[in-house]
């Protein structure tokens, strides 16, 4: 288990190695985002700017990580986010990321894009493990891949819709890259995918999903999917309080906060900074999940403080595939875990389902109580106000 000192490094020493030892194209692809990077860099930069505001003289000798969802009890609060072709950063791919979060207790969201079909990474998954979706043209497909969840055991869909279209990842233009012929998206074989990799023209990725990703995807037909399937639906990838209605309205079990980690529109706002707002409007009938720029266990309490029922890591476990396989991945998560504890502790909050914007300062003049539609509660008694 990683001491808290162990884990400050962590990720930003896990990414310097995943540097090292990837090709560049690679390292880019997992690392770059679209346009100029300012949501990228934005979704890291919003966690620094939240202080804690810890309580003490409370009991935190014991402290207890998990939190619950509509559909299920998470024993910590975070979950690997979905995320294509593992085998790119490491040959142990999916089956190294998905059974190191089966041993530290984390959820596991498996990618369509996966380069492990969802059958086998099941086989050494956490029993929290959901199915990331994306829309494709042939809806056939899509009903296809939601059945083959279904059976694989998987408890939930994330359907992903901020990618109507691919990003424009300049690092990727620039390396021209590609995927080798060693890596398959194994869930999509049965649909023709298997012949993508003999493809080498250095845009095959933005081609597949100008071919096969669906560009017109409405909510009626998310409504569609929603009916059709007995899983709970969370949708992936919302950033307007709107839209978060909109999913409720529709039937979603949840709404997942998320820019794809700054891959796909630049300039929206970081993530951290969406949630509040939809946290008010919906979060007391719906769960709301985020990921973007999340890196230390001090930042999961920063997003379930603000409101978030738990919290998704895309780069930080692939910087730990990348540099250290499957060991990497689960002493990255473990060491997250204990850092979230450690914090915890330190926070006075023993129960991490307990924290809310009480742990949080205001910073630059923004109060963690600035969205909060209802009157702040004030710290000034009535009667005080009342006495000269
Ligand atoms: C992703 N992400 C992603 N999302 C999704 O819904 N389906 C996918 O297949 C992928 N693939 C993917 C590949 C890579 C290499 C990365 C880095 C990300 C987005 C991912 O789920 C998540 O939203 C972000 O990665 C979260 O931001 P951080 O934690 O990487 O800052």
């Amino acid at each position: 288990m990683g001491s808290p000192s162990e884990v400050e490094h962590s990720t930003d020493s896990h990414r310097e190695g995943a540097r090292r030892r990837l090709p560049l194209a690679a390292f880019d692809f997992l690392d770059g985002g679209a346009g100029d990077e300012v949501t990228l860099r934005a979704n890291t930069n919003a966690y620094s700017r939240w202080s804690f505001l810890p309580r003490v003289c409370i009991d935190v000798e014991h402290v207890d990580t998990r939190v619950t969802l509509s559909h299920a009890s998470l024993d910590v609060p975070f979950f690997v986010a979905p995320s294509g072709t593992h085998r790119l950063f490491h040959p142990d791919a999916e089956w190294a990321t998905a059974s190191a979060a089966r041993d530290v207790g984390a959820a596991y969201v498996t990618s369509t894009a996966a380069s492990v079909s969802m059958e086998d990474v099941a086989t050494v998954a956490p029993d929290e493990r959901w199915f990331q979706l994306y829309c494709f043209r042939d809806r056939a497909v899509v009903d296809d891949l939601v059945d083959r969840a279904a059976l694989a055991g998987y408890r939930a869909l994330v359907v992903t819709v901020d990618a109507p279209v691919l990003g424009t990842r300049k690092r990727d233009l620039r390396n021209g890259f590609s995927v080798g012929p060693d890596i398959k998206w194994a869930n999509l074989e049965p649909y023709g995918a298997a012949d993508l990799s003999s493809r080498s023209d250095g845009s095959v990725v933005a081609q597949y999903f100008a071919e096969q990703i669906d560009p017109s995807v409405a909510w009626v037909d998310l409504a569609r999917l929603i009916e059709r399937t007995h899983l709970p639906v969370y949708v992936k990838g919302v950033l307007h309080s709107a839209d978060a209605q909109r999913a409720c309205d529709i039937g979603a079990s949840g709404v997942y906060v998320s820019n794809h980690g700054g891959r796909q529109l630049d300039r929206v706002p970081a993530t951290l900074d969406a949630l509040g707002p939809i946290v008010d409007s919906v979060g007391a009938s719906i769960d709301v999940i985020v990921d973007g720029g999340v890196r230390s266990g001090a930042d999961v309490c920063v997003a379930l403080a603000l409101g978030a029922r738990a919290v998704g890591l895309g780069r930080s476990p692939l910087y730990a595939l990348a540099d250290a396989g499957r060991r990497g991945v689960e002493t990255h998560l473990e060491a997250l875990r204990s850092e979230l504890v450690h914090t915890l502790q330190l926070l006075g909050v023993p129960r991490a389902r307990d924290l809310d914007r009480q742990a949080l300062a205001a910073h630059a003049g923004v109060s963690p109580y600035a969205f909060h539609t209802p009157a702040i509660p004030s710290p000034v008694s009535e009667e005080s106000r009342r006495s000269p």
